[in-house]
C-alpha cells in the first residue's frame, strides 16, 4: 500500500508519493495567491469554468459589497454536466444507496443525469418557473434532490433547500421569506428503518403561505392520493421536452440561498451566486480531497446544510468526480454500515463531522473493517475536532496512514476557507490550518484592532473570496451589520462569528463561536431561535438558552426559564414537555434542550439583558468574570443549586 503521511515530531506530513498525486504539492501556491489575489482567481477561473462570456473585471467592492468576475456568463448546470456529456458521460455522476439494504442502489451516469436534469428543468418552466424566481427544496438525501437543484439552476431559478429533518414551522418560516413560487418535496423517506412520511409536514409548512404548487417525488412503493395543486414528479417528468437550454447567468446572478441561524432573529437567507461559487465550490473539492475523474467522494452531510450543497453536489459535479449519497443514519442496521459502503463502493474520499466520529467510537472498534484500501483523504467538518477523535479517525478508519483535513468553513463562505491541503500539510489535531490560497483570515481584538498573532476574532480581509455570500435576502440591514459591524462601527473585514488562535505562520486554531450561535452536532442553532420558540408557552415569563458542552455532539442545549407561577413538581413536568414540543414543532427534533432548569430569576443588566454568559459559565464551572454589571447577582447562587442538583427527565 502507499505510504501517504510521515510523522513529523508532533504533527504529520505528506510522502513524496503522496505530493506526487496531488493537486497542489507546494506551499509556494499560498505565496503567490497572496500577491495577487485576484489575479490568482481569475486564473482559475479561466482555467476551469465554461464561460459563455468572458468577464470584463475581475473583482469590484463597495463598502460591504463586492462582485466577481462582473459582466461574465455562464451557467453552472452547463458546467456540472454538460460539458463532461462527450467525455465522461458513461462515467457515474451519482451513487445513491438507499438506507434499507434489501433496496437496490440507483446510479446515474453524467448522461443519465443531464437526461433527467432537462427534462425536469423544462417541467419546472411549465410550472412558470422563470429565471429569478424562488423554487423551495424540502427532500431527503435521494438522487431527485440534485436533480432538483440543478434543474433549477439550468433555469436561472435561486433553490432554497430546507432541511428535510426540520418541522413544517420552519420550512414556513423560509417559503414565507423567500417567497418561493413553488415547492418540491417527497412523500417521504426511510430513517432508522421506519418511514418517515414528509408530505404531510410540507402541507402544513405551506398552509398559511402564498405558495401553491407542489411537485412530489414518489420514495415509497404506492403512491397515496394527491391533493389540489400536488403533481407527481415521475408522471411529469413523462410529459416533459428532452432538451432545455441552459440559461446565460451573469457571473453575480443569485444561485441559491440558504438559512441560517444567527444571533438574533429569524434565520437569514444568506445568497450565493453563479460565477465565484462554481469556481471555488470546484478547485476546493479538487484541491481538498485530491481526486481524479471516475473516483468517489462521499460527503455525509445533508443536503439541506451547505456542505451538502457544495461537496454532495457541484463541487463533484463541476470536477466530473462520481458523488456518493446514502439515504440513512450511519448505524442502520447497525454500527458498520458506513464503512461496509465504503468498501463496497470503493469511496476514495470521506468527509464527515466529529459528532459522527465520536458516536462510532461509542460503538466500538469491532465495527471498523481491518482494510479499507479505496480511502485516500479524510475529511472533517462542521465543528471543532477534538484530539481523541482526530487520532481515532487517523488511526482506524485511516490506518495511520490518510491525511486528515480539518477544514473550517461556513455557510456564508461557500466552500471550506481554512485547513491544510492533503499535499501539503501539516496535518495535526487542534489545528485547522491556513487560509485557502487566495483568501486572507486573521484575527482582531475585541475592540476591532488587527493583531499579528494570538486570539483574537476571527475575520477575512479583502479581497474576499469568490464564494462568498453576496447578502441576505430582502434583508440588506441585516448583512452589513452582521458581517461587518463590531461593536457598532462600521469594519473592513468581514466578522464570522468564530474566534480563534493565529500563530505567527499563518496557521489558524479554531476556538468556536464567539456569539450565541451553538452548534449541536454540528448544526448551527441561534439561542435565539430557541428563545423564540420556548416564549410561546403561557406558563413561561422569561427564558434563556445556552449551550453546555457534551462528548459527543460537542454542544447541548440547556435551558434557563423563568415561570410566570411558581410550579409545583408535577406542572414542572408538563411544562418541560411543552417547551420540548414548542421546540419540536417550531424547529425540529435536532433542537430539543438537553436539560430545562426552571428557577426564579435570571442574571441581568441594569438595562434588562440576559447575561447568558454567566449562565453559560455556570454550567461549564468557570470563573464568572466581570459580575460588576448584574443587578441581580443573588439569582446566581439558586441557579448553582439547581445545576448541582443535575436534570432528570
Ligand atoms: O463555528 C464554526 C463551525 O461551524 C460554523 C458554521 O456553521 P454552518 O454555517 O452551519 O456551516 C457548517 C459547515 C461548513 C462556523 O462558524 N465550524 C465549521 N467547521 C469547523 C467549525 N468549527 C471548528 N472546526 C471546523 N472545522
Amino acid at each position: 500500500m502507499k505510504k501517504r503521511v510521515l510523522k513529523k515530531g508532533r504533527f504529520y506530513v505528506p510522502t513524496k508519493d503522496s505530493k506526487n498525486e496531488s493537486w497542489i504539492s507546494d506551499e509556494k501556491i499560498y505565496g503567490e495567491a497572496a500577491k495577487d489575489p485576484i489575479k490568482f482567481w481569475e486564473k482559475l477561473a479561466e482555467e476551469g469554468i465554461s464561460w459563455k462570456e468572458k468577464w470584463k473585471k475581475g473583482y469590484e467592492q463597495k463598502g460591504e459589497f463586492f462582485k466577481w468576475f462582473l459582466g461574465g456568463k455562464l451557467n453552472i448546470c452547463y458546467n456540472a454536466l454538460d460539458r463532461h456529456l462527450y467525455r465522461l458521460g458513461d462515467n457515474k455522476a451519482i451513487i445513491w444507496v438507499p438506507e434499507k439494504e434489501d433496496e437496490k442502489e440507483r446510479i446515474y451516469t453524467y448522461k443519465e443525469l443531464w437526461k433527467e436534469v432537462n427534462k425536469f428543468a423544462n417541467v419546472l418552466k411549465q410550472k412558470g418557473i422563470k429565471k429569478g424566481d424562488v423554487v423551495c427544496i424540502y427532500l431527503p438525501l435521494i438522487p431527485e434532490v440534485i436533480i432538483s437543484m440543478l434543474a433549477c439552476a439550468r433555469i436561472g431559478a435561486i433553490h432554497s433547500i430546507v432541511f428535510s429533518g426540520f418541522s413544517s414551522d420552519a420550512l414556513k418560516v423560509r417559503v414565507l421569506d423567500g417567497e418561493a413560487k413553488l415547492l418540491i418535496t417527497a412523500d417521504g423517506y426511510y430513517r432508522k428503518g421506519e418511514k418517515e412520511k414528509l408530505l404531510q409536514r410540507a402541507e402544513e409548512g405551506i398552509k398559511e403561505t402564498k405558495l401553491k404548487r407542489t411537485i412530489v417525488i414518489n420514495r415509497f412503493d404506492k403512491k397515496r392520493a394527491l391533493k389540489k395543486g400536488q403533481e407527481w414528479y415521475d408522471e411529469l417528468l413523462l410529459k416533459a421536452g428532452e432538451y432545455c437550454e441552459p440559461e446565460t447567468m451573469e457571473s453575480n446572478e443569485p444561485l441559491f440561498i440558504l438559512y441560517t441561524s444567527g444571533t438574533t432573529g429569524k434565520p437569514k437567507g444568506v445568497i450565493h451566486e453563479s460565477g465565484g461559487y462554481s469556481v471555488q465550490a470546484m478547485y476546493t473539492t479538487k484541491w481538498n480531497f485530491n481526486l481524479k475523474e471516475g473516483e468517489i467522494i462521499w460527503c455525509t452531510a445533508d443536503i439541506g446544510w451547505v456542505t451538502g450543497h457544495t461537496y454532495l453536489c457541484y463541487g463533484p459535479l463541476l470536477n466530473g468526480f462520481t458523488t456518493l449519497m446514502y439515504e440513512g443514519i450511519p448505524n442502520y442496521p447497525n454500527p458498520g454500515r458506513f464503512w461496509k459502503i465504503i468498501n463496497k463502493y470503493k469511496v476514495s474520499a470521506f468527509y464527515t463531522a466529529p459528532t459522527a466520529l465520536r458516536m462510532f467510537i461509542l460503538w466500538g472498534d469491532k465495527w471498523v473493517p481491518k482494510k479499507m484500501d479505496s480511502l485516500k483523504i479524510l475529511g472533517s467538518v462542521g465543528e471543532p475536532i477534538d484530539e481523541v477523535t482526530w487520532k481515532w479517525y487517523f488511526k482506524k478508519i485511516g490506518k495511520g496512514n490518510l491525511p486528515v483535513i480539518d477544514t473550517w468553513w461556513q455557510t456564508e463562505t461557500g466552500t471550506n476557507v481554512i485547513n491544510s491541503l492533503p499535499g501539503v500539510g501539516p496535518f495535526m489535531p487542534g489545528i485547522a490550518g491556513r487560509s485557502l490560497p487566495g483568501t486572507k483570515y486573521g484575527v482582531v481584538s475585541e475592540t476591532g484592532r488587527i493583531l499579528k498573532k494570538g486570539k483574537g476574532l476571527l475575520v477575512q480581509f479583502p479581497p474576499f473570496s469568490p464564494a462568498m455570500l453576496r447578502g441576505v435576502w430582502k434583508n440588506e440591514k441585516k448583512y452589513k451589520e452582521t458581517y461587518f459591524k463590531l461593536n457598532g462601527k462600521k469594519v473592513d473585514y468581514y466578522i464570522t462569528g468564530d474566534a480563534a488562535v493565529l500563530y505567527p505562520n499563518g496557521f489558524i486554531k479554531i476556538l468556536g463561536r464567539s456569539d450565541d450561535v451553538i452548534k449541536v452536532a454540528g448544526h448551527r442553532l441561534s439561542t435565539a431561535e430557541l428563545e423564540h420558540a420556548i416564549h410561546k408557552s403561557k406558563s413561561i415569563g422569561d427564558v434563556a438558552v445556552v449551550s453546555r458542552p457534551d462528548k459527543i455532539k460537542g454542544e447541548e442545549i440547556v435551558v434557563f426559564a423563568m415561570p410566570k407561577k411558581k410550579l409545583e413538581s408535577r406542572k414542572e413536568e408538563r411544562i418541560r414537555k411543552e417547551i420540548t414540543s414548542l421546540v419540536n414543532t417550531q424547529i425540529g427534533p435536532i433542537a430539543r434542550p438537553k436539560e430545562i432548569y426552571f428557577v426564579e430569576d435570571l442574571p441581568k443588566t441594569r438595562s434588562g439583558k440576559i447575561m447568558r454568559r454567566i449562565l453559560k459559565s455556570l454550567l461549564r464551572d468557570e470563573e464568572l468574570g466581570e459580575l460588576s454589571t448584574i443587578v441581580n447577582k443573588e439569582c446566581i447562587d439558586e441557579i448553582k443549586i439547581k445545576i448541582k442538583e443535575g436534570f432528570k427527565r
